[in-house]
């Protein structure tokens, strides 16, 4: 075994072991004990929106059967369990009238303590994209507002769990709200704004950063947004498709690296926007965190066009695919590359990493007896933690790592076919199997604790 092999326990030992999910994929129970509706009801109540048609019920259902699920993270001996609090069964109607949900915070309240108990650290993120639908009816994210919203929400929710909960995340990926939510419509809540969408961005980090102080104060050791990354390559070496690919990296990556740490945005004349900063928002922004939430799954190949966008995706030649096809190609190289990239280009202001969300999705049966043999994961998870190693010992400063996801769970438009599990979920009954990926996982994780 080579000294970077994420089975020798030497070379893991310092990470920290997660497992993710987020409210909406997999609690279900859309309408249990007062919870309001998000953009992600609406998505999913309005046919033809996700492939196969389902609603997220019930599903995993873990509003019911959470003790299951902490269970199973037990038995992987996960340091920490990142889960997503869902704010509208905390606040179900946003506006004059809005009140605390206490029986929805009562499930949260409850999920800490089972966790604790399990001497599992709680890491829940406050918003993954279910966005009240009264606030998506004044503009969402387009609205300022919606930012100060947020950090009410965020400083009730602290206000109950802030004694426990010591590690946040603010902000799950504002990069798939903003463009594949605002820009393109493929994500809740469906807009199609192209570069119009982009204000949506500076309202996420804003939010982030009105309420990462709020969760100081209630005794936060973590607060940190969530960024999705992806290295974008150039289909060719000519000048037009480079420029292509310098474009979607400042949309996809630059675009959130500069403002949170260095405190400006790139230059996005290109796209004929000006971001609605008003003053003190920059510093807000880019106050320091202690961590870098950092979510990988593939890099992108992009190559110029002559449409409404000036660049156009297109397969990674030569690299294996997931279930998503072409267009979620396993490079786990370009996730090593990225990450010593990031490292030298932000040095000292780039506080430690923590990879919060990496996994893949490979067709499965709906059912099963028995144990699924799930190599092809369990080669995407082990390659992409040999790419973690890569990069620490290049010098990156990487304190975690987290698999997405611990259930297969309701994959957003796609529904419940793309399954990224190491325990699979039969979606009728709820009933869990743990996948070959499980054991891989919880051995990996004794190795690297022995
Ligand atoms: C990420 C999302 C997460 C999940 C994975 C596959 O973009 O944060 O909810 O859907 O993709």
């Amino acid at each position: 075994m080579d000294g970077t092999s994420p089975h020798d326990g030497r070379a893991l030992s310092g990470l920290r072991f997660s497992a993710a999910t987020a409210a909406f994929q997999v609690e279900g129970a859309r309408t249990a004990d007062g919870r309001g509706r998000t953009i992600w009801d609406d998505f999913v109540d309005t046919p033809g929106n996700v492939s196969d048609g389902s609603t997220a019920e019930p599903g995993p259902d873990s509003y019911h059967r959470v003790d299951e699920d902490i269970a199973l993270l037990s038995g992987l001996g996960v340091d920490r369990y990142r889960f997503s609090i869902s704010w509208t069964r905390v606040i179900p109607d946003i506006g004059a009238s809005q009140s605390i949900n206490e029986t929805g915070l009562d499930y949260y309240d409850r999920l800490v303590d089972v966790l604790l108990a399990a001497d599992i650290t709680p890491e829940p993120t406050l918003y993954h994209w279910d966005l009240p639908v009264a606030l998506e009816a004044v503009g969402g994210w387009l609205n300022r507002d919606t930012a100060h919203h947020f950090a009410d929400y965020a400083s009730v929710v602290a206000g109950r769990l802030g004694d426990r909960v010591r590690h946040w995340y603010t902000i799950n990926e504002p990069a798939s709200t903003s463009l594949q939510g605002y820009a393109l419509g493929e994500l809740a809540p469906g807009r199609a704004l192209l570069f119009d969408a982009l204000p949506t961005v500076h309202h996420q980090l804003l939010a982030h950063g009105l309420a990462a102080p709020m969760l100081r104060e209630h005794g936060a050791l973590q607060a940190a947004p969530t960024l999705n990354h992806s290295l974008i390559l150039p289909a060719t070496e000519t000048e037009t498709d480079l420029a292509a690919a310098g474009l979607l990296d400042a949309i996809m990556n630059r675009l959130f690296t500069d403002p949170l740490l260095v405190g400006e945005y790139p230059d996005l004349s290109a796209f004929g926007v000006q971001m609605p900063f008003a003053d003190g928002d920059m510093e807000l922004i880019a106050a320091p965190n202690e961590v870098y939430g950092f979510n990988y799954y593939n890099p992108i190949t992009v190559r110029s066009a002559d449409g409404e966008l000036p660049f156009e995706m297109v397969p990674t030649p030569g690299a294996a695919t997931t279930g998503f096809g072409p267009m979620w190609p396993i490079r786990p190289d370009t996730m090593r590359d990225f990450l010593i990239d990031l490292h030298e280009r932000y040095g000292a202001q780039l506080p430690p990493i923590i990879i919060s969300e990496n996994g893949a999705a490979f067709p499965e049966p709906e059912t099963t007896t028995t144990e699924i043999v799930d190599t092809e994961r369990i080669d995407y998870l082990s390659s992409h933690l040999s790419a973690v190693l890569e990069a620490k010992a290049a010098g990156v400063r990487i304190d975690g790592y987290t698999v997405w996801s611990l259930l297969d769970n309701f994959e957003w438009a796609e529904g419940w076919p793309q399954r990224f599990g190491l325990v699979h979920v039969d979606m009728n009954t709820g009933t869990r199997t743990p996948k070959a990926s499980y054991r891989w996982y919880r051995d990996l994780i004794a190795a690297a604790n022995a």
